[in-house]
């Protein structure tokens, strides 16, 4: 009889899990340190903007989708719609909020907002 076996298939064994857990670990421990990721601009139109710019509009504000209630704003160009997106804008329908009042958010994200609503009727 082969006394080896055992011990040999012990330390198979003993491989097998370390490897194992190795796998698992590493996957584990990344998580806590990962940094905030930013926002996509859906996300932020879906958490910000949609309480105003949701059709039909609240407060005189351009509804996403509405093609009539975008083309004039568009055609001011796109720095001036990020302009007033981020510094706050009073104009013939209403007031736009400074970052739709959540200064938390980066100007990237609020750009990418800006985009994302564009990109609903420039297609
Ligand atoms: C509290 C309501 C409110 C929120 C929240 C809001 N908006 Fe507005 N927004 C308005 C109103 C009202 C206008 C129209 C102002 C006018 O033309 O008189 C407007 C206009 C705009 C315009 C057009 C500016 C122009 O020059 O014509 C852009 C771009 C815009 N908003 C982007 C955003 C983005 C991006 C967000 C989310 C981060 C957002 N808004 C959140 C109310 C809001």
């Amino acid at each position: 009889m082969n006394q080896q076996f055992p011990k040999r298939f012990m330390l198979v064994l003993g491989v097998f899990i370390a490897v194992a857990a190795g796998q698992v670990a590493p996957a584990e421990s990344e998580e806590p340190t990962a940094t905030k990721a930013p926002l996509t601009g859906q996300q932020v139109y879906k958490t910000v903007c949609i309480a105003c710019h949701a059709p039909p509009g609240v407060g005189g504000a351009p509804a996403l989708g509405n093609a009539d209630a975008w083309a004039g704003r568009i055609a001011q160009g796109m720095d001036t719609l990020i302009g007033h997106a981020l510094n706050g804008f009073s104009g013939n329908t209403g007031v736009m909020p400074k970052k739709g009042e959540r200064p938390d958010l980066s100007d990237e994200e609020i750009i990418k907002g800006v985009k994302y609503m564009v990109e609903q009727v420039a297609q």
